[in-house]
């Protein structure tokens, strides 16, 4: 592989086939009443500090610091459906953001910043895309979102745009503390 190739990637939560599942079901809902191209089941995920273009090289860092991250497992429950008008994006989140996410994704984003990573500067929020050019002005299908998310490791993904849209790899896996 050439030393000088850019790779796209992002550390983010990755669901289980059950979860991915109940969130495929949640988009093909919306999509319903919303339109707009749903993500696909294999590719749903919670991005936790998008990183951009980094040089081959550059990707055992980012290993380096996902290592040194030593947290605990934590649940999250999505009980929240939200359509961002401004980005057109359908996307299920939580209406309580745990500690435990907190801290993992502020520990990523304050490690990459601390080695020069670009990071985002937006400020984090926790979601899952199942939907983009969702027509926001429709009214959401009755029903209320209820899934349950029992996190217990963290993933580094590679972004490969394709003609279908993004298609994703996951590069490592990292376990989060189970006591
Ligand atoms: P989104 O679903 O809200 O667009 C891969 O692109 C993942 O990184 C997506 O989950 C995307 O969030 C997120 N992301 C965060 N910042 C991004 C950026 N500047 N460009 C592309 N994707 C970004």
């Amino acid at each position: 592989m050439p030393q000088d190739r850019q790779h796209r990637v992002f550390f983010a939560l990755w669901p289980d086939d059950e979860v991915a599942r109940q969130f495929d079901e949640a988009g093909h809902l919306a999509h319903r009443s919303l339109g707009g191209r749903r993500m696909r089941r294999e590719t749903l995920h919670l991005t936790l500090a998008f990183i951009g273009d980094v040089p081959a090289e550059r990707l055992a860092e980012l290993r380096g610091i996902a290592s040194s991250v030593r947290l605990p497992a934590f649940d999250l429950l999505f009980d929240r459906r939200h359509c961002l008008a401004r980005r057109k994006l359908f996307w299920a989140a939580a209406s309580i953001v745990s500690p435990g996410l907190r801290e993992l994704a502020t520990a990523l984003n304050e490690r990459l910043k601390a080695a020069d990573f670009r990071t985002e500067d937006r400020p984090f929020a926790a979601h899952v895309t199942l939907l983009r050019h969702a027509r926001c002005d429709k009214a959401l299908p009755a029903g209320d979102l209820r899934i349950e998310w029992p996190v217990r490791d963290f993933v580094l993904v590679e972004s490969e745009l394709r003609p279908e849209g993004a298609g994703y790899r996951v590069l490592q896996r990292w376990p989060l503390d189970q006591t």
